[in-house]
């Protein structure tokens, strides 16, 4: 038995899924001969875990057996009853872990009461392994706030659109394609009021090869008034908004409460979304949106895609507010630079 290779095929199967709030779980269970009898994945938030799914698979074969588990398993009733028991229950000799899950109701007690149990419990294998396949998940049980990823698109001299508001399209097609995966990767797309006004954007995932499965559309507004027909409405998009505004027919009100300088806790709204199971998050725009989740110190990382074009002027920067002094700067991490096309495409992410 390769652990190593067992957990990778775990993760394999985990991966495509959107499961949250819950976290992405693969299991795979063998016998003494290193053959697979089961395995499975957690696919979406009440359905089975991911334990269930493959211990029902082994059958039988479950007994005496090895199963390698992406993460922790359970050991509290939610929807469904605790995995651990399901384990104990079958019969299975060892429990292979990834990850300890930070989950204060899991943390080391699904493995503590496996041992109690008398199985042998081997892990965590690979905590950075296994946080890099769900990363949103560890975020909110860490910080109660989902992952935010801000995703722009800029002339390489750093503007997203022109003084007359035109930004379509600063990048070419191989950009725009890669900033439909990352759609399709999150559950719910961001913008600014300002956005829809200005193109009415539909935030869907546009991809030939693509499951269906469509991210929810988040809008933010301090109260102007909203445009009675958009695209998003149509899509049900949720509104963040101050309490008691009403939203247009079709959208779903979020109502949040206002700070002292009139905008919007930002960072009680996005607890909202992530108690609602909305917990990976793409904002696409525009600057002033992008300025006020920064200033509130919510933005985790981003996707900039840095067009081969000049602006050769003061347009609309990534982030509109002002930068008054460079130790207002804050440090980031390149993570990744990658040619799209005639575009860059640079990853980053807050340092520390
Ligand atoms: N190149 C790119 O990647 C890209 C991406 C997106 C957009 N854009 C461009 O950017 C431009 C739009 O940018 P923008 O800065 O005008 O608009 P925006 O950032 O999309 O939206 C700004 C609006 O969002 C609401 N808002 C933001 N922060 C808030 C807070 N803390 N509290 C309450 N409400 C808040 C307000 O809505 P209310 O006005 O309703 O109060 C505010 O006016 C367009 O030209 C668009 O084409 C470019």
């Amino acid at each position: 038995m390769d652990p190593a290779r067992l957990l990778q095929r775990a993760l394999d199967l985990a991966v495509p899924h959107h499961p949250h709030p819950n976290p992405r779980v693969g299991a795979v269970i063998v016998d003494h001969a290193g053959r697979i009898t089961g395995e499975g994945a957690h696919v979406a938030a009440g359905e089975p875990h991911a334990e269930r799914v493959a211990l029902d698979e082994a059958g039988d074969a479950a007994i005496g057996s090895t199963m390698v588990v992406s993460l922790e398993p359970c050991a509290h009733h939610g929807r469904t009853p605790p995995c651990t028991d399901a384990i104990v229950a079958a019969g299975v000799r060892t429990v292979v872990f990834g990850a300890v899950d930070p989950d204060p109701r899991v943390a080391g007690e699904g493995a503590e009461r496996l041992r109690q149990a008398g199985i042998e419990v081997i892990g965590p294998l690979d905590q950075h392994l296994v946080e890099g396949a769900d990363p949103a998940y560890f975020h909110h049980r860490r910080t109660g706030l989902p992952l935010l990823t801000l995703k722009a698109a800029a002339t390489l001299d750093g503007q997203i659109a022109a003084l007359d508001g035109t930004s379509r399209w600063i990048t070419g097609p191989a950009a725009r394609a890669d900033g439909h995966l990352l759609r399709a990767r999150v559950d719910a797309v961001m913008v600014g009021a300002g956005t829809l006004r200005a193109d009415d954007p539909e935030l869907t995932v546009r991809l030939e090869a693509h499951s269906g499965r469509q991210p929810v559309p988040i809008v933010v507004t301090g109260g102007e008034p909203l445009p009675a027909q958009a695209r998003l409405w149509a899509r049900g998009a949720l509104v963040l908004a101050p309490p008691g505004r009403p939203v247009p027919e079709g959208a779903e009100a979020v109502p949040v409460g206002t700070l002292a300088d009139g905008g919007l806790d930002l960072r009680s709204g996005l607890a909202e979304l992530a108690h609602r199971g909305l917990l990976d998050i793409l904002v696409e725009g525009g600057g002033g949106l992008a300025a006020s989740l920064w200033s509130a110190g919510l933005v985790d990382q981003g996707v900039l895609y840095l067009a081969g074009m000049l602006a050769g002027g003061r347009g609309r920067s990534v982030f509109d507010r002002a930068w008054e002094t460079l130790a207002d700067g804050i440090a980031v991490e390149i993570v990744e630079v990658t040619r799209l096309g005639s575009d860059l495409r640079i990853e980053w992410r807050r340092a520390g």
